[in-house]
């Protein structure tokens, strides 16, 4: 599914004294299939972009095209354009409310008026999807699993909705660095296995340089900086004007570069990296 964001402006409390301008007429396309990051420092307007790409927010003015379909025209019913945007918010393991794993899961498929058959189906295929086992988990309490788990299932929640782009949030803050590593495994998965059209909203740089193929830097509501991921992370100037800075083995290219060895900066394999400044080392560069 290809989205477009036509000149979007988001105001929270027009006219109030605290009104916020959190989005300044801001154009973004994002094509089918495509892997993106979205960063930004804290404030920068990645949530509320979000929110008003999966049309939960409406835009004070511009545009959001899903596929051509305009979400914010108000004569057209647009919400079967929008069910195919599914948003993993921040915290998503906050909204788990039903007694077991597979109930919570099977919410939002049976509000679409599937029949039984089809959402019991959805509920396996999305445990799957996750990487939880059905059997294992289907009756479990959602209150009973860990951390990274409730995120998991929060995620499958989402995926039973059959969405084409799936948006995450901060989806791996506050998780141990294996709840991180599981979540960014199914992620890589669902895009490359399902072709599934992936944003994935993080302010951590080294997640984002390890996944994504293209990045757009927000600041102040407006984009900053946007490319290729090995383009934008090998520039530390300009991404430091938006408030960013490098990925860590990036930043550590970077000031052997300033020291004076001869290294490319956007390299996020730390292997490639070691071989490279083992290679620096041989040519006796220092
Ligand atoms: N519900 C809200 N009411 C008022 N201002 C808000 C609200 N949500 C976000 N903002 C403000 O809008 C701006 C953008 O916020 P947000 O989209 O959450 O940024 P980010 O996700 O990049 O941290 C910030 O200045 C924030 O304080
Ligand atoms: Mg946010």
């Amino acid at each position: 599914m290809r989205i477009e964001a036509e000149r979007l402006t988001y105001i929270y409390g027009p006219g109030l004294p605290w009104e916020k301008r959190a989005l300044d007429d801001l154009s973004l396309r994002i094509e089918e299939g495509e892997f993106v990051g979205l960063v930004g420092e804290t404030g920068s307007g990645k949530s509320t972009l979000v929110q008003l790409l999966n049309g939960i927010l409406r835009p004070t003015s511009g545009r959001v095209l899903l596929d051509g379909v305009d979400l914010t025209d108000r004569r057209k019913p647009v919400w079967k354009a929008r069910l195919q945007v599914g948003l993993v918010f921040q915290f998503p393991e906050s909204q788990l409310f039903a007694e077991t794993v597979a109930e919570d899961i099977a919410f939002g498929p049976r509000n679409l008026g599937l029949d039984r058959q089809e959402v019991s189906k959805r509920v396996e295929e999305s445990l799957l999807k996750v990487g939880l086992e059905p059997a294992l988990f289907r009756q479990r309490s959602p209150f009973t699993l860990s951390g990274g788990e409730k995120r998991l299932v929060a995620i499958a929640g989402i995926l039973a909705m059959c969405p084409r782009v799936l948006i995450v949030d901060e989806v791996t803050a506050g998780l141990d660095p294996r709840g991180k590593r599981d979540i960014l495994t199914r992620i890589k998965l669902l895009h490359r296995n399902e072709r599934t059209t992936v944003i994935m909203v993080s302010h951590d740089m080294d997640e984002i340089a390890s996944l994504v193929e293209r990045v757009v830097v927000l600041k102040g509501g407006r984009i900053c900086r946007q490319g290729q991921t090995t383009e934008v992370f090998s520039d530390e100037e300009s991404l430091a004007g938006c408030g960013i800075r490098l990925p860590t083995i990036p930043q550590i290219l970077s000031s052997l570069g300033r020291a004076g060895w001869r290294l490319p900066v956007s390299i996020f394999d730390v292997q490639e990296a070691a071989r490279l400044i083992a290679q620096e080392c041989h040519r006796g560069a220092v």
